[in-house]
């Protein structure tokens, strides 16, 4: 029996006979073994999104690094790490994870707008393969910091194009109002100073405009505008090796149509070769459309609450487990785990036990739910876990890394005693 239209995480997710599954596996019956509210991931779906970058840059000098911060967990490092993946890293934390996860140092560049002194000496400390720095002041500390510890520190600027990725404002990075980057007029006088600076070392360029981008137009405005720069930059003597073109490919959440991953790849890698820069080393961040529809977030329904004008269905996942909606005011699918043939569908909200009107996971769905069945929400591989919080003491969810015949507890639900342990009554 198939649901019609197709799925956000196909082939991966699929309905069969009624029932959702992940890579084969029964969500509800995952949900029985390790509880709700539960993340699910397919390691074959993130593996496939991967491997749709690798086919487009296959003969090309190029590293896909993986921006980690779309979810962090370590099983989902240590499955891209073995497929020869890199990682874009923004604190000394990730960092950690890398390496706790097999990453190698050498395969990650070190992005973010406000990196401290120890995490530049702990990531110099390590062997990053580059810094990607977003403003002089930024320059000069890393210049001291590398000369401290008696090494030339790798650097990229990340350049703000001045694009309009035509995303959220909350994730659009690449415009001149944005805190992002170093204003393209400027670049060139940067790049002269980090030239001149004894600690640093220019290896490339870097820019990335924005999240959840549906067209490959942007993309290629901002390829135009680093391809000027560097250009002028090598005019002037100071040699770029590689081109970063950052991250931010969207997925379907509902009915958007971003290209595919080889099919922007092989757009990039055109205008490159048209503009007589095909020699140069590729270097990509994807985060979203690597794990985005890999996972689904599967929650319980504890209550339904028909009103006079709004009927509520309460599940026992929320914002603190899933934010996206409640931040972004972001649409994400929401699909019972099992059919239910003999209930009627209704026109649900479906939101969460935590106390705020914002806390809702889905606005307006037709829904034939009872109390006690589940829900999965979809396309929660990026920017689900990753964001979660404790927000009214609520355990963090625990995940699932589901592999062929295996599913893998991948991390624990959390404790309450944990969300506590660090804290200190005062002295009596
Ligand atoms: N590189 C840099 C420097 C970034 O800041 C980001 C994401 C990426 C790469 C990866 O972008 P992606 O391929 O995932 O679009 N929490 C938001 C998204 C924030 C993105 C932050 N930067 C959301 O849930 O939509």
């Amino acid at each position: 029996m198939s649901t019609g239209p197709t799925l956000p995480g196909a082939p991966f997710l699929a309905r069969l006979q009624g029932e959702l599954r992940l890579e084969g596996h029964s969500l509800d019956e995952l949900a029985r073994r390790f509880g709700t509210p539960l993340f699910v991931y397919s390691r074959a779906a993130m593996l496939s999104a991967l491997a749709a970058y690798q086919r487009a840059l296959a003969g090309r000098p190029h590293l896909v690094c993986y921006a980690m911060k779309a979810n962090s967990n370590l099983a989902v490092l240590q499955t891209f790490a073995a497929a020869g993946c890199g990682f874009d890293i923004v604190s000394a934390g990730e960092l950690a994870r890398v390496l706790a996860a097999g990453g190698d140092a050498a395969r990650t560049v070190f992005s973010g707008v406000g990196k401290r002194r120890d995490e530049m000496a702990a990531a110099l400390a390590a062997g990053v393969r580059g810094f990607n720095v977003e403003s002089e002041g930024e320059l000069r500390v890393l210049d001291e910091v590398a000369r401290a510890h008696g090494v030339r520190a790798p650097v990229s600027l990340r350049v703000n194009p001045d694009v309009d990725a035509g995303t959220h404002p909350y994730i659009s990075t690449g415009l001149k109002s944005n805190k992002f980057g170093v204003a393209h007029d400027r670049a060139l006088a940067v790049y002269q100073l980090a030239a001149s600076l004894p600690g640093l070392r220019v290896a490339g360029i870097d820019c990335h405009i924005g999240s959840q981008i549906t067209q490959v137009e942007p993309y290629l405005d901002a390829l135009d505008r680093l391809l000027d720069l560097v250009e002028a930059v090598e005019a002037d003597g100071i040699t770029l090796h590689h081109i970063d073109v950052g991250g931010g490919l969207g997925i379907t959440y509902t009915d958007e149509s971003p290209p595919a991953a080889d099919v922007l790849v092989a757009r990039l890698l055109a205008r490159l070769d048209a503009r007589g820069h095909g020699h140069r080393e590729v270097l990509l961040e994807p985060g979203r459309s690597l794990v985005g529809n890999a996972g689904v977030l599967v929650t319980e329904v504890l209550y339904l609450k028909p009103g006079e004008v709004t009927n509520f269905c309460v599940v026992d996942a929320a914002m603190n487990d899933l934010t996206r909606p409640a931040l972004y005011d972001a649409y994400m699918g929401i699909e019972p785990c099992t059919q239910q043939p003999d209930v009627k569908a209704q026109r649900w909200d479906v939101v969460g036990p935590v106390c705020e009107s914002g806390d809702w996971l889905g606005r307006q769905r037709d829904l034939a739910v009872a109390p006690g069945d589940r829900l999965a929400v979809l396309s929660a591989g990026a920017y689900g876990m990753a964001m979660a919080s404790n927000y009214n003491t609520r355990p963090r969810a625990a995940e699932v890394m589901v592999d062929g015949d295996a599913a893998h507890l991948i991390r624990e639900r959390e404790k309450v005693a944990d969300l506590f342990a660090g804290e200190r009554l005062l002295p009596r």
